[in-house]
Order: structure tokens, then sequence, then C-alpha cells
């Protein structure tokens, strides 16, 4: 009989060859609690980093994980109890994927560089920065300078000496990409070359199904619970409302660092959250229509496809640079370069006969430029995911 003992050895490497990807474990920064850099709970924020070798050593990518906002005390709250509001609550290890794979075959251009996934605690798209904390329900509004604490940490660990560096994430993650872009960039060193990679945070002031703009009021509350404004690119808030300057439409427009935008058309979050929020569907005709376009009706479809010509109309200053990358396509789906078979698997999405992977990598050495609009309806590309991983 083989004992158990025996076959451990391979079976663990069994799980890497299925899993695909070695976990990465946590870094909790406790030096940053004395900065007050925390998470909403007071807990040490964290990251994971799987350090560069050979011609990457110097190459840095740095990607912030998503979910969501919370825009008030109560919802905050809820956070403390949750991985998304505490350190405590996170698990060790992370398995890297997609765009932050350390195999060669599946994420050729990034493999072999620093790949940092920076954890999500803060609600804000680590925006936030208020000092007082609330005695009552003891919740610390720090995304900000859990962003810094990373930076400082991480230019300690190598960053400083960065020659490529990209600073990227998925939804609310991917937002903060956006929002600090030019200031990541400002932090390295001149002779770096520094890009961005937002992957589904291009959220729209799009206007939802009673003509409103739910997702502007929401933002409202955010800016103002996490006292956001003054860590939002200030070419943004020099001219507009705090809340306008959350949204990446907004911010491109003055933007100096090259983005490049990764995003579905008819991304299942915008979809339910900016089109048809539970706020405005008082009578939740939508309910079924939002999680599966099958069971909409030919009307809700026409404002469902309406919303990428919305979309399109948003992108349009962001697609007139042409540092600009874009791969936009007509997917129902919510963050895609973090999974292996979306990034560059066989069953990835392709927009101009390219998956992202090649797109992104071609872009940020400019071997070529990419920006790409997939066809334009819903169900029109037969390389469309049918599931998303990460939220
Ligand atoms: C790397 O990715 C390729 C393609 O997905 C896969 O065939 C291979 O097994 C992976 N290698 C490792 C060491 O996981
Ligand atoms: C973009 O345009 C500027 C000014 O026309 C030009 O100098 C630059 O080389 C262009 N960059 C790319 C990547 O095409």
């Amino acid at each position: 009989m083989v004992r158990l003992k025996q076959l451990w050895p391979s079976l663990m490497v069994l799980a890497v060859l299925v899993i695909g990807a070695r976990a990465v474990p946590i870094t909790k920064l406790e030096s940053a609690v004395a900065k007050g850099a925390v998470c909403l709970d007071g807990s040490a924020p964290a990251y994971h980093l799987d350090k560069g070798s050979g011609s990457g050593v110097n190459n840095w990518i740095v990607h912030m994980e998503g979910g969501g906002w919370c825009a008030d005390t109560a919802s905050c709250e809820e956070r403390k109890s949750l991985m998304k509001g505490s350190s405590e609550l996170m698990n060790e290890d992370f398995g890297f994927f997609g765009i932050l794979s350390g195999n060669q075959t599946s994420n050729p251009d990034f493999y072999n560089w620093n790949r940092v996934k920076v954890r999500y605690c803060d609600g804000s798209s680590f925006t936030g920065d208020i000092e007082a904390v609330d005695p009552a329900h003891k919740l610390y509004f720090r995304g900000f300078r859990i962003w810094q604490a990373a930076m400082d940490d991480l230019m300690a660990k190598g960053m400083s000496n960065a020659q490529n560096a990209i600073l990227s994430g998925c939804s609310a993650g991917a937002l903060a990409a956006i929002l600090h872009c030019d200031r990541f960039k400002s932090i390295l060193p001149e002779t770096a070359k520094v890009k961005c990679v937002s992957d589904a945070g291009f959220f729209i002031n799009g206007k939802d199904i009673n003509g409103g703009s739910s997702m502007e009021s929401y933002y409202s509350k955010v800016a103002a619970t996490h006292g956001s404004a003054k860590n939002l690119p200030v070419s943004c808030t020099s001219s507009m409302k705090p809340e306008l300057c959350f949204f990446p439409e907004n911010v491109v427009k003055t933007m100096q660092t090259p983005l490049f935008v990764i995003n579905a058309a008819f991304d299942s979050w915008q979809i339910k959250n900016i089109l048809a929020p539970t706020v405005v569907d008082k009578h939740k005709e939508w309910n079924k229509c939002k999680q599966d376009f099958k069971k909409c009706t030919p009307t809700q479809l026409q404002t469902v496809q309406g919303y990428r010509e919305q979309m399109l109309a948003a992108l349009e200053p962001f697609r007139a640079t042409n540092t600009s990358g874009l791969f936009l396509d007509s997917c129902h789906t919510h963050c895609q370069g973090g999974s292996a078979a979306l990034w560059s698997g066989p069953q990835g999405p392709q927009v101009g006969k390219t998956k992202m992977a090649k797109a992104v990598g071609e872009w940020f050495y400019e071997r070529s430029t990419f920006q790409n609009v997939d066809c334009p309806s819903l169900n029109c590309n037969p390389t469309c995911p049918g599931a998303t991983t990460e939220d």
C-alpha cells in the first residue's frame, strides 16, 4: 500500500500544475499602522509580492484588488467583518493569474517582473483620508494612506530602481489605477517607462433607466464619507465637483501618463449598478434582465444596447490621444485580465483577432499601438466568456 506521506510531494506538484500558479504569501505592513495607514477596522494594510527575476528584476507591476465601495457608515461597518475591511480576515495566500501570472507561456511580457497585488480594505478606491476616528463605530477612512504606505514599502524593496512599471487593478482597483496613475509615475525614476492598465475600471457617468445619474450621487457619498476630494487628481478637482472626478471620462482628459483600458462594453457591474440600480428600479422590472440578458424584454435589450453608446461617447476624449490603449469587447462580464483563461487562454476573448495579453504587451513595449472596439451588438463576439472570476 502506498502511504499518504510518500504521496504528499507529488500531490503538491499536481496541485500546483492543476492550479497553474504558485501561491504568493501575504505581507502585512505592520509598520504602516503607526502612520495611520489602516484598513476600515484599524488593521494593517497588506499586499502579496512575487519577486521578479532575470530580465524582469527591475520591472514592477503593482495591481490593486477590487471590490466596490462603501458610501456610508453602515456599509463601511459591514466591511469590518469581511476581508474587504480587515486584513485579519484576508486569505494568507493568493494564486497569481492572468496579468499577474508568473508563467511565461500565459503571460509572456510580464511573467518575470516583480508582481504585486495590493489588497483592498478601505472601500474608497484608495482615496480616503480622514484623521478623526468615529468613536462609536471605530471606523478608519484611510485608503489613500494605505496606497502611500504600500508604495513607500515597495520603493524600499527595489521599486525605486524600476526601469519599467505598470500600475493596474481590477474594478474599484482599476479605478484607483487611473486616479493614481500620474502620481505613480511621479514617484518613479524619470528614466523609467511607466504606464497604467485599467481592467473594468472605466465606470461611466451613465444615465440610469430613469434618465438620472445614480452613480454620480453615489460617488458624492463615497467622497464625503472618506474625505476623498483632496486625493483625487487636482487637474480634475480644480474645475469639477469631487464626485465627478471619480469618473475616468473626466480624469483622462488631463492625465499625462499612458493608460490602457480593458473593459466590456456591456460591463456586468455597470449594467447592474449604473444603468439599472435597485434605487431607481422601484418595481424590480430589471431584476432578472440585469443578471441574464436572455431574460430581458426587447425594450430592455435596446436600453442595454444604448449603454454601449454611452460608453463609447465617454471613451471619446480618451481615444483621441495616441498613447491610449483600448480593448473594448462586447461581452457581458467584469474584470477579465486577472483570469488565466481570459487573459491569454484558448478561450480568451478576442478583439481585432487579438487577446488582451498580446494587446497590452505590444502597447506597453510600443511594438504596436492597440485601440480596438469590438463588433457592436450583444452576442456578436463568439469568443466572449460565459463567466467572470473576480468583482
Ligand atoms: C504555463 O501555462 C501553460 C499554458 O497555459 C501550461 O500549459 C503550463 O502547464 C503552465 N506551466 C506551469 C509550470 O504551470
Ligand atoms: C503620438 O503623437 C506625438 C505627437 O504627434 C508623437 O510625437 C508621438 O511619437 C506619438 N506616439 C505614438 C506612440 O505614436
